[in-house]
């Protein structure tokens, strides 16, 4: 429940990258040792994460810290029975580490956000190329190698998920695997970076082409992650959303967070970066910009949700082209019923500028439309109800507590 229309000022931290994560933990899986992966964020991904594997015999210690430590010497056969792998995207990863560590895997189909068609198609190919056989049958995914070899493998799309699947795949695999046309988002450099720790050979990770040598075996690792790129850029939004606001956001890499600042100060915001903090100031109504969603360094998709909601009230029209997904437009209808004036054309959002929405009751319909909903809210006038916050809670760490100590006036009803 948000009483829309207060500035957001003061300073709030960011917490560990979501998407690097959900890959490190079962990166983590690799080694038959231990494992410590620091600075985790406390968001329902990961908690369904370790669920999973606890299930299938790794140790899970966690402390109140954000760290993580994972044991998998206990962990000796590759089948997941485990339904939840259907709550998330980001399972995945499971297929490639389980292949790699016992040359077979088997588990429900992944789920994760209904932002559009999900294929898994380029992950699938890569394992093919390495040596594995995939048999997709009654919802369930199995893959069996008798050796995995190194191969050279060129993706036919950019996707982060099927770079950093194939990096972890092929780390124990005979030879040498070239990937190309790879993703380069900093997630993708950071599992790199943890995979390099536990003794793997990784280079090129954050160029288009990763080069990974096989190594006989990898060993355990302390490793932090890096921090949420895209809580940050929802926070930089956030404070950018009412005039007024002015917060400092910690505990960012400033280079991750280009295209957003870019962005922000073609419409007019102030963005001050200084050592491993950004601050945003609002200057007033902002300009209107058009925006493209690309693979990093572009706008990120996963940005493009909560900057909608602050160019509802910009001066003049913007455009909003989703390159990426093509169904993550599913937050336009809930900002319409606030009073946005926004009209969709395949993957081509036209937002005609308006002052002022009024809040209204509201569903969130995937995790960034969730925090697009949020934002909304914080500018509306008179209160706003969103509803389906298991959304919001998969990626976000405390997302109204950090809001509310800046102070938005926001609090949670039910859980
Ligand atoms: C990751 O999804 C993120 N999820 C997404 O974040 C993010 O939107 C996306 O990357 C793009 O940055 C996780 O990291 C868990 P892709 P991923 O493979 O890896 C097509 C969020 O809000 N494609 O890079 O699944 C696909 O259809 C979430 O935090 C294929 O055609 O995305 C899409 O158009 C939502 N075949 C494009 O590539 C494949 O085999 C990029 O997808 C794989 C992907």
């Amino acid at each position: 429940m948000i009483n829309g229309g207060k500035p957001l000022v003061g300073q709030v931290a960011v917490s560990g990258a979501k998407n690097a994560t959900v890959a490190l933990i079962p990166a983590a899986l690799l080694a038959n040792d231990k494992c410590a992966l620091e600075n985790l964020p406390l968001i329902r991904d990961v908690q369904v994460l370790m669920e999973i594997i606890e299930q299938m015999g790794a140790k899970v210690r966690k402390d109140g810290t954000g760290t993580l430590e994972i044991d998998s010497s206990g962990l000796n056969h590759p089948h997941i029975t485990n339904g939840k792998v259907k709550e998330l995207r980001a399972s995945y990863y499971l297929l490639g580490a389980l292949l790699a560590r016992f040359k077979e895997v088997s588990m429900a189909y992944p789920g994760g956000c209904d932002i559009g068609l999900r294929p898994i198609d380029q992950h699938i190919k890569g394992f093919k190329a390495l040596g594995a056989e995939v048999e997709i049958e009654h919802g369930i995914i199995s893959l069996k190698a008798d050796r995995l070899v190194g191969s050279h493998i060129f993706l036919d799309v950019v996707s982060v998920g099927a770079t950093i699947n194939l990096m972890i795949a092929a780390t124990m695999a005979e030879g040498t695997t070239v990937l190309e046309n790879v993703a380069k988002e900093p997630h993708v450099v950071d599992v790199a970076n943890f995979l390099n720790s536990m003794g793997a050979e990784v280079k090129g990770a954050g160029t288009d082409v990763i080069r990974v040598k096989g190594v006989e075996s990898m060993h355990g690792s302390t490793y932090m992650v890096i921090p949420d790129q895209i809580e940050a850029g929802t926070y930089m939004i956030a404070a950018a959303a009412i005039p007024g606001g002015d917060v400092i956001i910690e505990n960012v890499i400033p280079k991750h967070l280009d295209s957003i600042a870019a962005k922000l100060i073609e419409m007019g915001v102030e963005v001050q970066f200084n050592g491993d903090s950004v601050r945003v100031i609002s200057k007033g109504r902002p300009r209107s910009v058009d925006i493209k969603t690309l693979p990093y360094p572009g706008f990120p998709t996963d940005l493009q949700q909560p900057i909608t909601s602050l160019l509802t009230q910009a001066e003049g029209t913007s455009m909003i082209t989703e390159s990426i997904w093509e169904g993550r437009f599913r937050h336009v209808d809930e900002l319409k019923r606030m009073g946005a004036d926004i009209k969709v054309e395949g993957r081509v959002a036209v937002v005609e500028g308006i002052r002022g929405l009024s809040g209204s009751k509201v569903s969130a319909t995937d995790l960034r439309a969730g925090a697009a909903l949020v934002i909304a809210g914080l500018m509306a006038r008179g209160q706003t109800e969103i509803n389906n916050l298991f959304h919001i809670d998969r990626g976000y760490e405390n997302l109204e507590g950090k809001l509310a100590s800046l102070g938005a006036d926001i609090k949670r009803i039910k859980y």
